[in-house]
């Protein structure tokens, strides 16, 4: 496991098998999108394949899709599922009052509607993710192509009125071209560097026409998973609010996931 795994993806492959574990037989449940979720889609499959765990997912990108069949869960589309038990998912940043940036893999909209529908989420993250302010991460918002250069200056112009440190908007681009999201749509990446008041601009972001949804999860997530590299897991609960910290020790055929990539 040690020769396979960067520590980088030794913590994220804890974060994703501690997350997995708080999966139960009967549970609808959201599956994220990312590296970090992509361990725990194989960490519940096996679940699934070795215990006769009895679940439905939920996938929030046709990435994630594919990775749970080919893991062997069985899924449903939100419509069909209706409501869910637990979204598990990865973030790009998460802050001290679990308020997220996400996005970074582009399912943003997915995700947020996903994890919205749920009774609980849980983010699954590697430590480097934890900030004390959000925004060094350029936040992602999803545009509608239809006129996105418009939007785009829009955006820009109502950043000079927001408490933001950084006011650089950029499309986000697959080679020559946008990169273009399951549902169809446009990314413009925010370099804001520091947002000092996360739920003003994430409600002046969705007033602008052409804006689908930005990354910004607010009172939405109620619990993070860290791992570390070293073997550590933190969990914070945002509800109880304890923080309580495990060791996992890695099986020897744990490495049967040293191939993924995501
Ligand atoms: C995808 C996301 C991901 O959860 C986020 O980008 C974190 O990814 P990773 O686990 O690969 O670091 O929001 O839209």
């Amino acid at each position: 496991m040690d020769r396979a795994l960067s520590p980088i993806d030794r913590a994220k492959f804890l974060a994703g098998k501690r997350g997995a574990a708080f999966v139960e037989t009967g549970m609808r449940v959201g599956l994220g999108t990312g590296s970090t979720a992509a361990w725990m889609i194989r960490c519940l499959g096996e679940r699934v394949r070795e215990e006769g765990l009895r679940i439905t997912g939920v996938p929030t990108s046709e990435r994630t899709a594919a990775l749970a069949r080919e893991a062997g869960i069985p899924l449903a589309t939100l419509d069909e599922a209706k409501w869910l038990d637990l979204t598990i998912d990865g973030a790009d940043e998460f802050d001290a009052g679990l308020c997220l940036i996400k996005g970074g893999g582009g399912a943003l909209l997915r995700e947020k509607i996903v994890a919205t529908a749920s009774d609980q989420m849980i983010v699954i993250a590697d430590a480097a993710k934890e900030v004390a302010t959000l925004g060094a991460f350029p936040l992602p918002v999803e545009v509608v192509p239809f006129g996105w250069r418009t939007t785009q200056a829009l955006i820009e112009e109502a950043l000079i009125n927001v408490d933001v440190m950084g006011r650089s908007v950029t499309p986000r681009m697959a080679g020559e071209v946008p990169f273009v999201t399951d549902g169809g749509n446009f990314i413009l990446d925010l370099d804001l560097k520091r947002i000092g008041n996360p739920r003003q601009l994430s409600l002046m972001l969705n007033q602008i026409p052409g804006v689908v949804e930005n990354g910004l999860f607010i009172d939405i997530c109620d619990m993070v998973v860290i791992g570390h590299a070293d073997g550590r897991v933190e969990l914070r609960d945002l509800g109880s609010g304890s923080a309580t910290q495990e060791r996992l020790e890695l099986a020897d055929d744990d490495n049967i996931f040293a191939e993924i990539g995501d």
